[in-house]
């Protein structure tokens, strides 16, 4: 019998993502508290200026996070009560939770299976008269259909915001996520592709009055120092987060090239077990046109909980990606949603694991990996 070695693999390791880059993160840190900007200031500037031109967007604003800058998008273009704000029911809460605190009502419309993405053949039916913006998610790092969205929405004058929190460097037939939308929301959470060391986030626009107004509003609405415009936030980046980000932006790339490679890897071995075959994995389909940078590799699975304890048992991290679709959140009982309204949606929720792709993760930890997923479903017969 071919008894393994028991290893820990993580979801994400940390220390070995920040080990290569040490000495110049602490050199990036070191200058920003020996110049005591620690709010805005040049590296924010010179961060907004190089994320402008990696997204391909004309303006670039620094928020203090991925949430806030979804909520600032929305503020920027008016979203208040009696407006209706498309998106997913399969996404991180903040999506759905920036609509809602505006006052506005969130229309849903259900994922494909295939890549846990919008169904844009339902995007249609769903806008109405009072349709403010489509929010479509670019999940797990690969570009919602930004072709079908956009072509609807200028055919009604419709805001699009790209909430492209977990795929900076994602492409969408050759254009990058950021530059597809009116606006694009990223997040540089420290799990992201391009993450922090704490909370950060940024908004993408080739509108200049809109990255004058979103300006604004990150700093309680004020363009000129305590004279307000509008009514805005306290959503500033601070300095320490931009010129991590600054070194860090650097090895994007690289770091997006191994992720791919990764999901390669495992595309490669799970074809060499039965459980493509037998129906026990399904792994995310990569569109044609798209260039995924796999934020997260997830798959859809029988028996998801059973098999995420038995991965556990065996020093691996896994994560459920979302557990409870958002139309069924306590919090959103009052919006009169059903079990049984997104079906996809749902089954994504009992059924997706999120597996280990992170860019320094080694060929033995993914072959630990398939091996223990092959192992659980071999002791199930
Ligand atoms: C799809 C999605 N939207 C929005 C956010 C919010 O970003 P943040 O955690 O930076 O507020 C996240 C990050 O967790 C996300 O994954």
């Amino acid at each position: 019998m071919n008894v393994q070695k028991r290893r820990t693999v993580s979801l994400l390791d940390l220390n070995a993502h920040y080990e290569k880059i040490w000495d110049e993160i602490q050199e990036a840190v070191k200058k920003v508290l020996i110049s005591k900007q620690f709010i805005l200031g040049p590296e924010v500037k010179e961060l907004e200026k190089e994320i402008a031109q990696y997204c391909q967007s004309a303006y670039a604003i620094g928020c203090a996070s991925g949430s806030d800058a979804i909520l600032l998008a929305l503020m920027a273009v008016d979203t208040g009560p009696g407006d209706e704000v498309i998106t997913t029911p399969y996404t991180f809460f903040a999506t759905v939770g920036s609509i809602v605190r505006l006052g506005a009502k969130p229309v849903f419309v259900d994922i494909e299976e295939s890549t846990f993405n919008m169904d844009v053949s339902k995007l249609e039916q769903a806008i109405t008269e009072q349709t403010k913006a489509i929010l479509p998610i670019h999940l797990f790092g690969q570009c919602a259909d930004m072709e079908v969205i956009n072509q609807l929405a200028t055919a009604k004058s419709i805001t699009v915001i790209e909430d492209a929190a977990q795929a900076i460097g994602a492409q969408y037939q050759g254009r990058r996520a950021g530059s597809l939308g009116t606006m694009a929301a990223f997040s540089f959470y420290p799990s992201k592709n391009l993450g922090g060391a704490g909370d950060g986030g940024m908004l993408t626009t080739d509108d200049p009055s809109l990255a004058e107004k979103l300006k604004a509003l990150r700093a309680h609405g004020a363009k000129k120092k305590y004279f307000h415009d509008y009514v805005g936030l306290n959503s500033r980046l601070d300095s320490m987060q931009a010129a991590i980000l600054r070194v860090k932006l650097n090895y994007l790339d690289e770091w997006a090239a191994k992720r791919r490679e990764n999901s390669g890897i495992y595309r490669q071995l799970f074809s060499q077990t039965e459980l493509l075959n037998d129906g026990s994995v399904k792994l995310p389909v990569e569109v044609q046109g798209m260039f995924h940078v796999y934020n997260q590799f997830v798959l859809f699975v029988k028996d998801r909980d059973g098999l995420m304890a038995y991965l556990r048992e065996q020093g691996i991290g896994t994560e459920i990606y979302y557990p409870l679709p958002l139309h069924l959140q306590a919090c959103f009982a009052h919006l009169g949603f059903q079990r049984g309204d997104f079906p996809v949606s749902e089954r994504a929720s009992e059924g997706s694991l999120a597996i280990p792709v992170y860019p320094e993760l080694c060929l033995e930890d993914q072959q630990y990996v398939v091996d223990k997923i092959a192992e659980y479903y071999a002791k199930q017969l």
